[in-house]
């Protein structure tokens, strides 16, 4: 008698939900709704939150040749292998830098954030290794890391890399937000041999457009400009915007 009095409450709360297990389309239904409130309030927040949003100073745009080297990255599909957001857990901080920023990525278009490391994240391989460890790296891995299974890309070295294209790739990074003036399109081939040919007088108007640009022969090839500077260039900017050393002081972390 007690038994079924204690049962008694919870089979009628049971016999609701049975309207769910018993009715698929009501079950489907249910989930939906359960998911989309969820979702809700995960990522409505993401869009008022401040530091989801913030722009954070020493971002710019690529330059062009930088511009270049990434298209050349996504072209070879370095992605398949490499991520490019560090994480903010501790065993990533300690062996690749600081976590990645939303702000990071705010001009790459599409992200590069990757889903898969085969090989390490590049987020902050800018200034790790110096161009001349690159061009042995990237001629053939193995000559660095004997067990590397990453491909080598000597023909970068030998690809000349073609200028006629970088403005529209210009154009389309505006298309998609890219903060490109139309005088830095227009001066996009002089920025490019600017940035690739050491002493080169157009220099100072590089670094003029885009702040801390560095400027030097990347493939070792001082007379052509090659695909591998192109994406040399790339590789040693990538996560060098962002002074850290400023940016936590300013937003209150250690
Ligand atoms: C098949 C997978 C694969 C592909 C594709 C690949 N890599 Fe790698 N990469 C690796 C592996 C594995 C390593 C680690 C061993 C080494 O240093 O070679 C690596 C290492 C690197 C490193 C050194 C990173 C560090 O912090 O030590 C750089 C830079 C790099 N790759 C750039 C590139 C670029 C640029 C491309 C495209 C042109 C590319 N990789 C394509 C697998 C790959």
């Amino acid at each position: 008698m007690s038994l079924s009095n204690a049962a008694g409450p919870r089979r009628s709360l049971w016999s609701k939900h049975k309207i769910f297990e018993t009715n698929s389309i009501i079950l489907i239904i249910g989930v939906l709704l359960v998911i989309s409130v969820g979702g809700l309030v995960e990522i409505a927040p993401l869009f008022y939150l401040k530091n989801t949003i913030e722009k954070v100073e020493g971002m710019r745009p690529y330059t062009p040749l930088e511009l270049a080297g990434r298209a050349i990255y996504v072209r070879e599909g370095c992605y398949n292998c490499h991520s490019q957001m560090i994480r903010p857990l501790r065993d990533e901080v300690e062996r690749y830098g600081h976590y990645s920023l939303a702000a990071e990525s705010m001009y790459d278009k599409p992200f590069q954030w990757g889903s898969k490391r085969i090989g390490p994240d590049l987020a902050r391989v800018g200034g790790k290794y110096s161009d001349e460890w690159h061009r042995l790296h990237l001629e053939d891995p193995r000559l660095i890391v004997p067990q590397s299974i990453m491909p080598g890309y000597g023909f970068l070295f030998r690809n000349e890399l073609p200028l006629g294209e970088i403005g529209d790739e210009m154009r389309a990074n505006r298309a998609g937000g890219v903060p490109y003036t139309d005088e830095m399109i227009a001066a996009a081939r002089t920025d490019l041999k600017a940035q690739a040919t050491p002493d080169h007088p157009g220099q100072d108007d590089l670094a003029k457009r885009y702040p801390k640009a560095q400027a030097r022969d990347f493939d070792g090839d001082p007379g052509r400009i090659t695909e591998a500077d192109a994406l040399i260039a790339y590789l040693q900017v990538l996560g060098t915007f962002i002074d850290f050393k400023l940016y936590d002081d300013k937003a209150n972390i250690r």
